[in-house]
This record gives structure tokens, sequence and C-alpha cells, in this order.
């Protein structure tokens, strides 16, 4: 158990990610911060008042100020804004890239010592920004995108089957959004490779609904983006972290030549334990799906090219 885990954001995915960590025990305190006057701290004590019921011991509580989140051993970055009607994808960057620069610098400050943990999208970007701005290193700035996107690949996949989503393992790569890299080659059902199990078509349509897995929760939602799924994937990463579990997780990580790129946050695999991103696997990838990786890190670095810091 971690002494203090800090959540930036108390929106729809900071506040369920705190609740669920702290459903976990997975730290004595869970620090939900916000800049909306009430709000964390609302939040905060409705949560610890469910404690009792939940039976759980970690006192959740709100804040506007990071002076609360002082000597977190882990941030979890949820700060930002979602996309406006009429506002280009870059100036979405740029505006969510200044809010995670601010965020950034009082982590640096108040939490010199914790692991990051970047949600705020466009991920991989926000992940630049956060290791950049803090100067931690690669170890301590690792961002969420890939368990999620492989848990929704692993839905769909136990659905189709008709089997239990534990027994479906999977993972996909490279960066948070539809470049993404589900790696069919690697996804097993129980060890049996998927692709003895369903027909090259109905993987195909899946791998393509996986791609586009957040816009069909937003084109549900219409005001707002995915929390539960992504909250989940959140805590799963947080728990490897923090038990030091040392599981092997998708995760975006500062590539430094890992799968022939370097110099972004890709999606790769990653070894997660206390000392936070503890190794990065390399694994053999088919021609395609190094061709489908290597397209998802340009499409990276065209969107890293809007953000000057
Ligand atoms: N410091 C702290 N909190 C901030 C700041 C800031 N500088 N700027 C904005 N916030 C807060 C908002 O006040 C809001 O409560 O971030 C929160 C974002 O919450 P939501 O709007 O509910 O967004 P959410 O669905 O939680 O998504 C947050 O995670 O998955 C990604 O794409 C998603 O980038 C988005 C982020």
């Amino acid at each position: 158990m971690m002494n203090k885990i800090t959540v930036v954001g108390a929106g729809n995915v900071g506040a369920t990610a705190a609740q669920r960590l702290a459903e976990k025990e997975l730290a004595r305190r869970v620090i939900l911060v916000d800049v909306i006057e009430g709000v964390p701290q609302g939040k905060g004590l409705d949560q610890w008042e469910s404690a009792p019921i939940e039976g759980f011991d970690t006192r959740v509580l709100g804040a506007n100020d990071y002076a609360a989140a002082a000597g977190s051993e882990l941030v979890v970055v949820t700060a930002g804004i979602a996309r406006k009607p009429g506002m280009s994808r870059d100036d979405l960057v740029r505006t969510n890239a200044d809010i995670v620069k601010q965020v950034s610098l009082e982590i640096k400050r108040h939490c010199p010592d914790a692991i990051v943990l970047v949600v705020s999208n466009p991920l991989d970007v926000m992940c630049w920004v956060t290791k950049q701005v803090t100067g931690f290193p690669r170890e301590r700035v690792i961002g969420m995108a890939g368990v999620l996107d492989t848990a929704r690949y692993r839905a769909f996949l136990a659905e189709a089957l008709d089997v239990s989503v534990e027994d479906i393992q999977a993972m996909v790569l490279g960066g948070h959004g539809d470049t993404m890299v589900p790696l069919v080659s690697y996804t097993t059902v129980s060890g049996i490779p998927v692709s003895q199990l369903l027909d090259k078509a109905r993987l195909d349509k899946i791998v393509e609904r996986t791609r586009n897995g957040g816009a069909e929760i937003v084109a549900f939602l219409k005001t707002g983006s995915a929390y539960y799924a992504p909250s989940a994937a959140v805590t799963q990463m947080v728990e490897a972290i923090a038990r030091d579990k040392k599981r092997i997780l998708p995760c975006a990580a500062w590539v430094q030549g890992e799968y022939g790129v370097s110099g972004i946050y890709l999606g790769v695999p990653c070894k997660l334990g206390r000392r936070g991103l503890e190794q990065i696997l390399e694994v053999k990838l088919s021609a395609e799906e190094h061709a489908a990786l290597k397209q998802s890190a340009d499409a990276v670095k065209e969107t890293m090219a809007a953000v000057s810091l």
C-alpha cells in the first residue's frame, strides 16, 4: 500500500478512478485536486462516506491547492477539457498542453519523487509535455491508453466467442487513436491463437471496432467521453505499481530506439512495478504490424508538432 496517491482532475475519469483506488485500498490517502472550487472537496467527502459501507479505510480528500498533494508517491493526471464544437484538433492539443504544463509544474514542486500516470488526451503528446516539464526520467512518466484499448478489444472478442473475458490474452500497441495496433498474432484464448477460433473477416471487424472504441462511446454520450473503462485501466496500472506486481501491460512509454522509434511516447509492452516503468519488452512483430506501428508513431509525431514547449 502507498501512503498517498493524488488524482488531478475531479471530473468523470478522475473521480471514478479515485473511488476505484480507494475501494482497492491502494494507498492510505487519495487526494483529488481540481481547479473548480468545491467539486473535489464534495466528491472526496462523498466517496469517503461510502467507506463504511464498502469497507475500505483509504481516506479520500479533495482540494484546490496542491499543498494537499505534497509528497505523493503517485500522481494520476486527468485534467483537461473535451473538444468543443468548432475547436480544431490542434486547438485542443494546445489547450490541454497548457493545462498539463501547469499541472506538471505543480507536480514537480510538490511531488518531486512521484511516478506520474498521464491520462489526459491526446495521450501520447500529454505524456511528452509532462516528461519535459517535470524533467522526470522515463521510468516515472507513463501513459494510460493501451490497457484501455486492450480491454475493449478483449471485451469484443469475449462477446464474439461467448467465452470469459478472463481467458482472452491480448495487447494493443501504438498511439492512442485510430492508428492503434491490436496485435492479432499475440491474441490467444487460454493459449489458443485467436485465428484458430475466429475467421479473418470477423477479426478484422473487431479490430476496427477497437480502433473506434472511444468514438463509439462519445456517439452515445454526446456530451462526454468514456470513464468507467478508462478509470478501471488506471486502477490496474496503479495496482501494478503500488503492489510491485511486475505486470506486463501495454503502456505509453518514452521510446529510445525500441521498435525502431525514438523521441516520442508510444504504446509498447511494459513491466510495471514499484519503480514505475521497469522494462520495455521488445517482441517480434509481423511485417504488417511493424508497418502499422511505424505509421502510428508518425501520427504521434504530427500531433506533437502542434505544441511548442
Ligand atoms: N488543474 C486541475 N484540474 C483541471 C485543470 C487544471 N489546470 N483544468 C481542468 N481541470 C479539470 C476540470 O475542472 C474537470 O473537472 O479536469 C477535469 C476534467 O474532467 P471531465 O471534463 O469530466 O473530463 P474526463 O471525462 O474526466 O476526461 C479527462 O481524460 O480520458 C481523458 O480525453 C479525456 O483528456 C480527457 C481527460
